[in-house]
């Protein structure tokens, strides 16, 4: 395993090309202890991680619980429902009184755009995860989409990238964009514009990286513009519950126009294999025979996360402590 400099993960805007391809080299180690009839390694023994999740999720929350057992570390759950911010707690107050009990590292969920970026600058020697924050950045999905496509495809550079749907409201696709940018990937925002936003592609998404930077960037409104001859076309959740306003005129409009189906994908990118972080609107932004067909690697990215995720706790966890 490589040695690692960083000590959180709070997007991949702070990842360097070198540091993210660190993640996926050491991931697929943790690919073949997960492939074993007994799925754990001593790795973090002794360690403990709290999982503090304020925001739903199912996928993202067992993955981080799950990679921090098979790597034997003591983890502890907190979820929304649950924890002091219900009764009136500040974010900050919630995770001092969690510092105060010395864990190793705190892998927070949250509906706060730069919550760990706020808590890392405030604590000292915990490790903190980002497993999603509002609108911001959810830098394991994009690195689980990465490690998914990698396999399939046998390479990660010279490709081009379709993001399509709810970019908006997506961290999946900040994180993803500002990886593929990384690695020099074409990158092309696919959707209505009220969901796309030409100015998302201005100083957001491009000042963490230098004006070298390889990976191109564009918006399109048209599906057949868009998706011609891509390699990987990852589809995004409408996400309702960030949707105060109109954002389309109705879902059976948005899918007729921007719906991906098998028919879609065999005309304009044959030769694409297709992703979604979950959880799916079945008919809405993807057909199911889509979704559950072989170019698909729905299921693959769901069982790639917790490799991921171990790779995301191992390298931080014991790359800083060796010994
Ligand atoms: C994503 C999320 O929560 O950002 N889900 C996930 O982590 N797999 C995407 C989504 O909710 O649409």
């Amino acid at each position: 395993m490589m040695g690692c400099t960083l000590s959180n993960l709070l997007g991949i805007r702070y990842t360097t090309k070198e540091q993210f391809l660190e993640f996926l080299h050491n991931s697929t180690q943790f690919v073949e202890v997960n492939q074993r009839a007994i799925k754990k390694v001593p790795s973090l023994r002794g360690r403990s991680i709290i999982n503090l999740f304020l925001e739903p999720s199912t996928r993202t929350r067992v993955s981080f619980e799950l990679a921090g057992k098979r790597l034997s570390a003591d983890t502890i759950n907190i979820s929304g429902s649950e924890s002091s911010t219900k009764k009136g707690e500040t974010l900050l107050d919630t995770v001092k009184t969690i510092a105060a009990m010395s864990p190793d590292a705190v892998v927070i969920r949250s509906g706060a755009s730069g919550a760990p970026e706020f808590l890392a600058a405030r604590t000292d020697n915990i490790s903190i995860i980002n497993a999603g924050d509002g609108l911001n950045e959810h830098p394991t999905q994009a690195l689980l989409d990465c490690l998914s496509i990698r396999e399939r495809l046998g390479k990660l550079e010279g490709l081009k990238v379709a993001i399509v749907g709810d970019v908006y409201h997506s961290r999946v696709a900040r994180s993803n964009v500002l990886a593929h940018r990384l690695l020099g990937n074409e990158v092309r925002l696919v959707g209505p514009e009220t969901l796309v936003p030409p100015r998302l592609i201005s100083a957001d998404l491009l000042t963490p990286l230098s004006a070298e930077t390889p990976g191109k960037l564009s918006v399109y409104s048209s599906l057949k513009d868009g998706l011609s001859g891509v390699d990987v076309v990852m589809v995004l959740r409408m996400q309702l519950e960030r949707q105060s306003n109109f954002f389309v005129p109705s879902l059976e409009e948005y899918s007729k126009e921007y719906g991906i189906s098998e028919k879609v994908i065999s005309r304009y990118c044959p030769d694409a294999v297709v992703l979604h972080p979950g959880p799916i609107n079945r008919g809405v932004e993807i057909s199911s025979e889509l979704a559950y067909g072989p170019r698909s690697l729905i299921a693959r990215q769901v069982e790639l996360g917790v490799a991921v995720r171990m790779a995301v706790l191992f390298t931080l966890l014991a790359g800083s402590h060796e010994g």
